[in-house]
């Protein structure tokens, strides 16, 4: 349990903000004033993510269409292609509820949630608790604290979950890792006002693409070898069946007459799914997901339309 007594610098989660903060609430609307006016163009992903697409974006942008109502990225991860997209209309989702909810507090509470996390220290101890704290009964600006200060002070960044739903990712050990990025979470705030977020799976997203809306999947990838999988972004894993379900969707989409962009690796299992009906592309990616030097590199990966 975190404990506010003995840590009176540090705001916990456990207390309201006013009590162990007494300027917190003042300084909270000093900060409002004083926001310089959002930049949404200077947006980017405010959580690194495993499997994250910013090396792809070179790859993704020419594929984007030029005209296309609603955007939606039903794996939507740290969102590299939405906040490079910038689309007018998006919905989000994503089957990782702590990930959809910190959404919702950064668009919805952003002065709260830099505030939180401003006063988080980077130290293995503090770190310790807050891996500790039953967080899904907190606001959504308690939850993107708490998994934005994760994200940044954790391993790798990596957001991995025992089964109990207990974040277990050991202390990452950086020299000084950027915690709060109160600018690029006020840009984010902005790129993300406009967007209908939703904890669901994949699926759903046939319940509502419309013709000429434009649909981007980034699923957990197949592995290309048993050491490189890694699909514990949710409880439930992500194996064949869900990739052969999701080829299905894409397919449904595509006749439905909504653009449909997918990526996932080069594995043979990836060009037997959609060989036969889609335009495949391969595509060299930088990628790090394996943290020894001889796990990181280029990758070919694939572009499926
Ligand atoms: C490769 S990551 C997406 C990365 C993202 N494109 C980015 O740029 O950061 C895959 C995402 O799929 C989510 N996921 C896993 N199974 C899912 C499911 N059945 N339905 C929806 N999302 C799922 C994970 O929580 C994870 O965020």
């Amino acid at each position: 349990m975190l404990q506010t007594a003995a840590r009176p610098q540090r705001t916990s989660l456990h207390s309201p903000a006013p009590e162990t903060h007494p300027g917190l609430a003042s300084t909270r609307r000093r900060r409002r004033l004083e926001a310089p006016t959002p930049t949404p163009d200077k947006a980017r992903p405010f959580l690194k993510w495993v499997g994250g697409k910013r090396q792809l974006l070179p790859e993704l942008s020419p594929r984007i269409p030029a005209d296309y109502g609603t955007y939606h990225e039903p794996f939507v991860g740290g969102g590299a292609l939405f906040f490079h997209a910038r689309p007018h209309r998006a919905v989000l989702s994503d089957a990782n509820e702590r990930l959809i909810r910190t959404y919702r507090g950064v668009r919805d509470a952003v002065e709260e949630v830099i505030d939180l996390l401003s006063s988080y220290p980077h130290d293995r101890a503090f770190f310790l608790e807050m891996r500790g704290i039953d967080i899904d009964a907190r606001s959504d600006a308690e939850v993107a604290a708490w998994f934005i200060y994760l994200n940044r002070t954790g391993f790798n960044g990596l957001y991995r979950v025992n089964r109990s739903n207990v974040y277990n990712v050991p202390f990452g050990d950086y020299t000084s890792p950027v915690i709060c990025d109160a600018e690029n979470l006020r840009a984010c705030a902005e790129a993300l006002r406009a967007t209908t977020l939703r904890c669901e799976s994949f699926e759903k997203v046939l319940d509502r693409a419309r013709p000429g809306d434009f649909v981007y999947f980034d699923p957990p990838y197949v592995p290309l070898s048993a050491s490189s999988n890694f699909t514990s972004y949710t409880r439930g894993g992500f194996g064949m069946t869900e990739h052969e379900r999701l080829r299905d969707v894409a397919w449904k989409l595509k006749a439905r007459g909504v653009h449909v962009l997918l990526s996932n690796s080069s594995a043979p299992e990836v060009h037997a799914l959609y060989g036969e009906r889609f335009e495949l592309a391969s595509v060299g990616a930088a990628r790090a997901v394996n943290c020894k030097a001889s796990g990181r590199g280029k990758v070919q990966e694939l572009i499926i339309r």
